[in-house]
């Protein structure tokens, strides 16, 4: 945990504390604590999404098989790319989650969509064996929702191949003086000696490497990059840093600063889901329990800065009333986070967080959600890339459009919603 005085993590008890400050009382087990008696997305509503998604992607296999969708759409439409930008895993991603979801319904779609899958999968090892924009950390966004999914889901030994080799790639990010990997750059310059909180979506990688090729070197790294991370990048409200720096020198924390938030101090909103999702991910792959804890109170910093229909504006120092845009993409990785989180929960627990997920992709359902193919060939509309500020160092794009990683996990969070999801994490 970050504090002035980098003092030890706290014990934490976030859902006592949340559930008797709000006053709230269990309501035949479907407890509703900060949004009253907002319903949540029906069965029938996760079928129909997923049935209109699985149609959404299977509509742009002939522009985007060899191609890929750019990271953001423009006035509602991607465009098609090279496998060339740290995004790109997403519309594969999609492509398997449309697959999985084929297969269940005995569609003889699952066939087109494998096969685009596969053509996909090529093009990620090309992308690994030539080192095709690889220089950076987002190497499980890249190859677990891609990769790893079609060897967990078909066996495909050229997945397992590219992710593998992703994971040795990750891992010469890592400084074994910080204790981190890091995010961007070049590897021997101070101003870019820092880790950032989206990072923690690409440990899983780590992991499942670790398990497939029996060798421990991958998981020691994960282990301790969560450990720098969890304890520098959450703040002692926690809220989240997106970026944390360390002295070059002595590996010692030195600040944290944004890159894609409204201000360094701010929350930004996505960075405050990978940190949900990346918490519950760290609990399930260490099992070291004050991890659950800080999962219940960033999740609680997040809940408690939404706006009412519970997405949120694109930095979380907004709420309604501002004229700024939201950020739906963290919507759909809180929920899947949420979602994550609760098989390691007690049934009381497990059924608040199943709620609120429930209640976001509700939400995101009714309001946000492509419906006419001729108005988008994305699948959520309204999320935000970046989103230049006075006080940011980011570029401004992909503001109130779809994003590739918003569609993908959305798609998600209605898997896991429909069935017991193995994940491609
Ligand atoms: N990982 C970069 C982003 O969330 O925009």
């Amino acid at each position: 945990m970050y504090n002035e005085n980098n003092r030890k993590p706290q014990i934490f008890n976030g859902y006592q504390e949340h559930y008797e400050a709000a006053g709230a009382r269990q309501n035949g087990g479907s407890m509703n604590i900060l949004f009253g008696e907002k319903p949540g997305i029906s069965a029938a509503e996760v079928e129909d999404a997923l049935a209109f998604s699985e149609k959404q992607v299977l509509r742009n296999l002939p522009e985007f098989t060899e191609k890929f969708q750019k990271a953001y759409s423009e006035d509602g439409f991607y465009q098609p790319i090279e496998n060339n930008y740290w995004t790109t895993g997403f519309w594969t991603g999609e492509i398997w989650l449309a697959y999985e979801y084929a297969k269940e319904k005995g569609l003889s779609d699952a066939e087109a969509l494998q096969k685009a899958g596969e053509v996909q999968v090529e093009s990620f090892l090309h992308r690994i064996d030539n080192k095709i924009e690889v220089e950076h950390h987002d190497m499980g966004f890249l190859y677990s929702p891609s990769c790893v999914a079609a060897y967990k889901l078909t066996g495909n030994e050229k997945g397992k191949e590219a992710a593998v080799k992703a994971a040795d790639q990750l891992i010469t990010r890592y400084h074994p003086v910080g204790e981190f990997i890091q995010a961007w750059g070049p590897m021997d310059a101070p101003e870019n000696y820092r880790l950032i909180i989206d990072c923690l979506l690409n440990l899983p990688l780590l992991y499942w490497a670790s398990e497939e090729t029996g060798d421990n070197k991958y998981r020691e790294i994960a282990e301790k990059h969560i450990h720098t991370a969890i304890k520098n990048v959450i703040r002692e409200d926690y809220s989240t840093w997106h970026t944390f720096f360390f002295n070059m020198e002595t590996g010692e924390p030195d600040h944290g600063a944004t890159c894609q938030g409204y201000r360094d101090g701010s929350a930004w909103a996505r960075g405050q889901a990978w940190g949900i999702y990346g918490c519950a991910l760290a609990y399930q792959y260490t099992k070291r329990k004050e991890y659950i804890d800080i999962f219940k109170h960033v999740t609680q910093y997040y809940l408690e800065h939404l706006p009412k229909d519970m997405v949120p504006f694109w930095d979380l120092e907004f709420t309604d009333g501002d004229e700024q845009p939201r950020d739906s993409s963290s919507a759909s990785i809180a929920a899947c986070g949420m979602l994550e989180m609760i098989k390691s929960l007690e049934p009381e627990e497990a059924d608040i967080y199943r709620n609120y997920a429930k209640q976001m992709m509700k939400s995101l359902y009714d309001n946000y959600a492509v419906k006419d193919p001729s108005k988008s060939n994305g699948l959520v509309l309204h999320s935000t890339y970046s989103n230049h500020s006075p006080y940011n160092t980011c570029n401004h794009y992909g503001v109130d459009e779809c994003n590739s990683w918003g569609d993908y996990f959305y798609m998600e969070a209605l898997t896991r919603l429909r069935k017991d999801w193995i994940l491609y994490w």
